[in-house]
C-alpha cells in the first residue's frame, strides 16, 4: 500500500551505520513516517540496529530490502561509493529513494541515477537536509525579500579537525574519500542556494597522503561583481560558519551553518536573532523526513526543495574542483 494521508509513510533504512542512527533517532519521532525495516550487510548488525529503534523487520541483504513490500521509501546511508548500486536497485524495485550526500561519487552517475527515477516515476532526492532546514529557508526568504539589500557576498567554512588516517573513510579514496564530497557539498550548495551557478570557479587545495583532498578552498565570481568564498577541511578543525553580505546588511548563521541554530540578522548596523524552530533535541533531519512524506502523499518524483537538477549541478562544479587537484576515484 502506498502512502496516503491515512497510512503512515513506511521507511527501510539500507546501512545502519553512524548516520542512520542519528537519523532514525528523528525518524521514529516525526509524525506520520514509520521505520518498517533495516537492512545491513551483516544480518546480527542490521537486526541490532532493529531493536534499537523498534523496527520490525531486519536484513542480512540489501536486495532483501528492495524487496520488502512493506516499504514505501528506502533511505541509503552507506558511504558514498555504494550510492549509485543500491539506489539502482531499490528504484528497479519501484521504490522511492532518499540517497545521503553526496548521492553519487560524481554528476555522470548521478545522472543514471535520477534517470532511472525519473524512467520508472519513482521519487528520487539527495538527503541535503540543510536545504529542508526552516532556518535556511527563512534566510533564503529574507534574501529574496531584499532584507539586507541586495546580496553581494556569500561565505561558508567548515573545518571538520579529523587528524589524517589513511584508514578512516574521509581520506580512503576507496570508501569515497575527501573533503569536497563529505564536506565541501555543504559550503557549495550554500554557494548554490543563495548565489545561483557561478560564471567562473578558482580553486586551490591540499592533498592527504591517500591522495585524497584534505582541504579546499573555492572562490566564484558571477558576471554582476558577486562573489561566493567557500573552503572546507578534513583535518583543521575550524569553525562551521555561513555568511550573507548585502549592500544593506548581513545575515549570519550562528551553530553549524548548515544545521544552524539561531540567524542573526544585521540591517543598518541594528542586530536581531531569528531562534531554531526545531524542538530540543531534534539532530533536524525531521524536517527532511517530513518534506519526503509531503513529496510522496503529493505524488511527487522530486522535491522542489532538492531538485535533481540543482544536485547534478552541484556535482558537475565538485568533478570540476576535483579534476582540477587531480583527485580520482578508483574506476574513474
Ligand atoms: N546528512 C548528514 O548529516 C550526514 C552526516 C554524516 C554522513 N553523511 C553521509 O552518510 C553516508 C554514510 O556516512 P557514515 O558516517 O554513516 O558512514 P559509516 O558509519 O562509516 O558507514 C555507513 C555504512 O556504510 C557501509 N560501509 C561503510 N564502509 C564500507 C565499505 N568499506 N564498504 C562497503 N560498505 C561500507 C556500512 O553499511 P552496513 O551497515 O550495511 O555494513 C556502514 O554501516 C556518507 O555518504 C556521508 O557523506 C551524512
Amino acid at each position: 500500500m502506498a502512502a496516503s494521508e491515512e497510512s503512515p509513510v513506511r521507511w527501510g533504512v539500507l546501512g545502519a551505520g553512524g548516520i542512520a542512527g542519528k537519523f532514525c533517532t528523528d525518524l521514529v519521532r516525526t509524525p506520520g513516517n514509520v521505520l518498517a525495516a533495516v537492512a545491513a550487510r551483516d544480518a546480527g548488525r542490521a537486526a541490532d540496529f532493529a531493536a534499537r529503534f523498534g523496527a520490525p523487520r531486519s536484513y542480512g541483504s540489501y536486495a532483501e530490502l528492495a524487496g520488502d513490500q512493506d516499504c514505501d521509501v528506502v533511505y541509503i546511508a552507506t558511504t558514498h561509493p555504494g550510492h549509485r548500486e543500491q539506489a539502482l536497485l531499490a528504484i528497479t524495485a519501484g521504490k522511492a529513494v532518499l540517497i545521503e550526500k553526496p548521492v553519487c561519487l560524481n554528476a555522470a552517475d548521478a545522472r543514471e541515477v535520477f534517470g532511472a527515477a525519473a524512467a520508472a516515476g519513482v521519487f528520487a532526492m539527495e538527503a541535503m537536509w540543510m536545504r529542508t532546514n526552516p532556518l535556511i529557508r527563512q534566510a533564503q526568504q529574507l534574501v529574496a525579500d531584499g532584507a539586507i539589500g541586495a546580496l553581494a557576498s556569500v561565505r561558508a567554512e567548515l573545518g571538520l579537525g579529523r587528524p589524517y588516517d589513511p584508514a578512516h573513510r574521509l581520506y580512503d579514496l576507496a570508501n569515497g574519500g575527501g573533503a569536497l564530497l563529505d564536506l565541501g557539498i555543504y559550503p557549495v550548495t550554500f554557494g548554490w542556494i543563495f548565489g545561483g551557478p557561478p560564471r567562473s570557479v578558482a580553486v586551490t587545495g591540499t592533498l592527504a597522503g591517500t591522495g585524497s583532498d584534505a582541504t579546499v578552498a573555492m572562490q566564484w565570481s558571477y558576471p554582476d561583481g558577486r562573489d561566493a568564498q567557500l573552503w572546507c577541511s578534513a583535518p583543521l578543525a575550524a569553525p562551521f560558519r555561513g555568511l550573507l553580505v548585502g549592500t544593506e546588511g548581513w545575515i549570519r548563521t550562528e551553530g553549524r551553518f548548515y544545521r544552524p541554530t539561531a540567524l542573526t540578522v544585521c540591517v543598518a548596523g541594528e542586530e536581531s536573532r531569528i531562534e531554531d524552530p526545531l524542538e530540543p533535541g531534534d539532530f533536524g533531519y525531521s524536517p527532511e523526513i517530513a518534506e519526503v512524506a509531503r513529496c510522496l502523499r503529493a505524488g511527487l518524483t522530486e522535491s522542489p526543495l532538492v531538485p535533481a537538477a540543482d544536485t547534478v549541478a552541484i556535482l558537475d562544479l565538485l568533478d570540476g574542483a576535483r579534476a582540477e587537484l587531480g583527485v580520482r576515484y578508483p574506476g574513474e
